[in-house]
C-alpha cells in the first residue's frame, strides 16, 4: 500500500495548497509561435514538467496532479498521438531514477488498457518502483477523462452490489481513480483557455481555479509562485457565510 503524505508547514507567509492539479495546455501554440512542429512543443512541455516538480517540492506541495493525455486526445492526428506516446515512454525510460531519487511517488489516474503492452508494463513498473516515496505524490492523468472515471466508478459500484442506501459521496470517492488522494485545492490551466476539458470534474467541485496567460512550456517557478500567492489570498467559503462565533447556527444556541 502506498504511503500518503500529510500536510506540512513549509514556513510560507500564506497557506500553501496541499494538492495542486495542472492542465498543461498550450504546447502546440507555443511551438507554432516559434515556427516549430507541435511535437517540439510537447518536448518543451515535458522539460518544463521536470522544473515544476522540483519547484513543487521546494514550495512544500504534497500532491501534484498533471493532465498529460485526455480520453478526447485520441482524436488528434495519428502522428501527434504516436509522438506523444513516444515522449511519455522516453520520460519513463530516462527520468524514473531521478524521480525516485527526489522521493516522488508516481501514481496514475485514467485507463491503461488501451495502451501498447510494453508501454503499459513500463508504467506499472514505475508505479511499483516509486510506491514507497512520500515527498511528493505525482499523479499522472493519462488516458484520463472525468466522465469516464465516474462511469467506471458506477460500473464497479454495481458489480459490488452496493445497497443504494450506502451510496454516499465518501463511497463514490473510494471508487474513483483518485481514491485516497485529497481533492485538489488549486487547479491551474495554462494557455489562456477558460475551461475544464473533462478534468477532475467530481474532485474539483470546490477547487480554486487559476488561469495564467502563458503557454505550458513558459509556466516557470516564478509563475507557480504567483499562483500560490494568489491562492493564499483567496477565501474558500464552501457555500457558507462567515458570522461572528456566537451567531453560528449549528442547532445549539451559544
Ligand atoms: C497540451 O497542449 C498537451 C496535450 C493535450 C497533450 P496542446 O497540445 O493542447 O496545445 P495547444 O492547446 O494546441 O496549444
Ligand atoms: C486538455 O487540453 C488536455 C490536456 C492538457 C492533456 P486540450 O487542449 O486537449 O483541451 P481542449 O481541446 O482545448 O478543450
Ligand atoms: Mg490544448
Amino acid at each position: 500500500m502506498p504511503v500518503f503524505p500529510e500536510r506540512q508547514d513549509s514556513g510560507s507567509a500564506f497557506p500553501i495548497p496541499t494538492h495542486i492539479a495542472i492542465i498543461m495546455d498550450g504546447n502546440g501554440r507555443w511551438a507554432l509561435s516559434r515556427g516549430l512542429p507541435r511535437l517540439a512543443g510537447h518536448r518543451a512541455g515535458t522539460e518544463n514538467l521536470r522544473r515544476i516538480i522540483e519547484a513543487c517540492i521546494e514550495f512544500g506541495i504534497r500532491y501534484l496532479t498533471i493532465y498529460a493525455f485526455s480520453t478526447e486526445n485520441w482524436g488528434r492526428p495519428k502522428e501527434e498521438v504516436e509522438g506523444l506516446m513516444e515522449i511519455f515512454e522516453d520520460v519513463i525510460d530516462h527520468e524514473l531514477q531521478e524521480l525516485q531519487d527526489q522521493g516522488v511517488q508516481l501514481r496514475h489516474i485514467g485507463r491503461l488498457d488501451r495502451l501498447d503492452p510494453v508501454f503499459r508494463n513500463k508504467v506499472l513498473h514505475a508505479l511499483q518502483y516509486t510506491s514507497d516515496n512520500s515527498r511528493l505524490v505525482l499523479n499522472v492523468a493519462f488516458n484520463y477523462g472525468g466522465r469516464d472515471e465516474i462511469v467506471n466508478a458506477i460500473q464497479r459500484i454495481i458489480q459490488d452490489k452496493i445497497d443504494p442506501q450506502e451510496i454516499t459521496a465518501e463511497l463514490v470517492n473510494r471508487y474513483l481513480f483518485t481514491a485516497g488522494v485529497p481533492d485538489p485545492d488549486l487547479i491551474i490551466r495554462t494557455s489562456g483557455e477558460l475551461r475544464g476539458s473533462n478534468f477532475l470534474i467530481w474532485q474539483g467541485a470546490y477547487s480554486e481555479w487559476y488561469f495564467p496567460p502563458v503557454y505550458w512550456p513558459d509556466f516557470d517557478k516564478e509563475q507557480l509562485r504567483l499562483a500560490l500567492e494568489e491562492y493564499g489570498h483567496r477565501e474558500r467559503r464552501y457555500g457558507r457565510v462567515d458570522q461572528p462565533r456566537e451567531e453560528q447556527v449549528d442547532g445549539h444556541a451559544h
